[in-house]
């Protein structure tokens, strides 16, 4: 079967109605589209699991902030479709903004504490959009599965909260962040970079790889790690730091000492565009 375009939520619950009478297990891959091989990675591990597999590709108009790029988020639903067609997706709901949220839409997923840290310092209304959309996506599906990446890695964190406070009925599987070769981190807002900027845009994989030698070599300090990262982006002229953090994973919560599990994240910005990177030490 090759992969089929859905534009509305009814369309979507016919399938999910008839693969759940047929017992067939639901992946769920979650993307505003343009997809990469990130993605593309989401997906081909969505098909390994499970009978089925929806691919959302929708832009979130509710999890951008004011003076953000929703209008000029990068946006390719033909070539979406043919890399989910040669990966083997069954669907890709792709909907208007008006059938995800009709007139008179008045209810939003706010999870506390852990959205007000890192990326939500600078994007106070991110994570209530995301928590939103996701839910609605879980409620449409049914899927028994749902893949996030960990580049965004606050994001999985906070979907993982979110699930298990409000007993959703889904398995969150957390995937690998996709590199290019050269160790920048794959992201449709690398479209942004100019050849320059993209150059530039490597001090934060970097900065974060001198940063995870330093705890595997046996530093304890997260200040010490932090202030390393910093100095070594701030010899790139080009970059720009929002945050750089080493927190508890997945608390999000400060550390001094590096004793269990942390994740060390970084925004940046390289011209006009905002990166986000990071690691997770076991
Ligand atoms: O990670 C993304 O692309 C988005 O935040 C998501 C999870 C698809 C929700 O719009």
């Amino acid at each position: 079967m090759s992969t089929k375009v859905v534009k509305t939520v009814a369309e979507v619950k016919e399938y999910v109605n008839q693969w759940k009478k047929d017992g067939l297990s639901i992946g769920l891959v979650p993307t505003m589209g343009y997809l990469h091989e990130g993605h593309a990675s989401l997906i081909k591990r969505a098909v390994a699991e499970n009978d089925r597999v929806i691919v959302s590709d929708f832009v979130n108009p509710i999890q951008f902030g004011v003076g953000e790029d929703l209008e000029t988020y990068p946006r390719d639903l033909q070539a979406d479709t043919a890399l989910c067609d040669s990966i083997g997706a069954d669907i890709i709901f792709n909907p208007e903004p008006s059938e995800m949220y009709p007139e008179g839409f008045s209810t939003h997923v706010d999870v506390e504490g852990i959205t007000e840290v890192l990326c939500g310092k600078t994007r106070p209304t991110h994570f209530r959009g995301v928590c939103t959309v996701v839910s609605k996506l879980f409620n449409i599906s049914q899927a028994d599965r749902a893949y996030f990446g960990q580049k965004d890695a606050q994001q999985l964190a906070v979907v993982r909260r979110f699930v298990r406070d409000l007993n959703f009925n889904i398995q969150i599987v957390g995937c690998p962040i996709i590199r290019e070769e050269d160790g920048l981190a794959k992201s449709s807002r690398n479209t942004y970079l100019s050849p320059e900027e993209k150059k530039a845009a490597l001090v934060l994989s970097r900065s974060l790889s001198m940063g995870r030698k330093m705890i595997e070599d046996g530093e304890k300090s997260a200040k010490a790690v932090r202030d390393a990262i910093v100095s070594s982006i701030e010899k790139e002229p080009l970059a720009k730091i929002d945050y750089v953090e080493i927190v508890g994973w997945d608390s999000l919560e400060d550390v001094d000492e590096i004793s269990g599990p942390v994740l060390a994240a970084v925004a940046v910005y390289v011209g006009k565009t905002r990166l986000i990177d990071n690691f997770i030490t076991e």
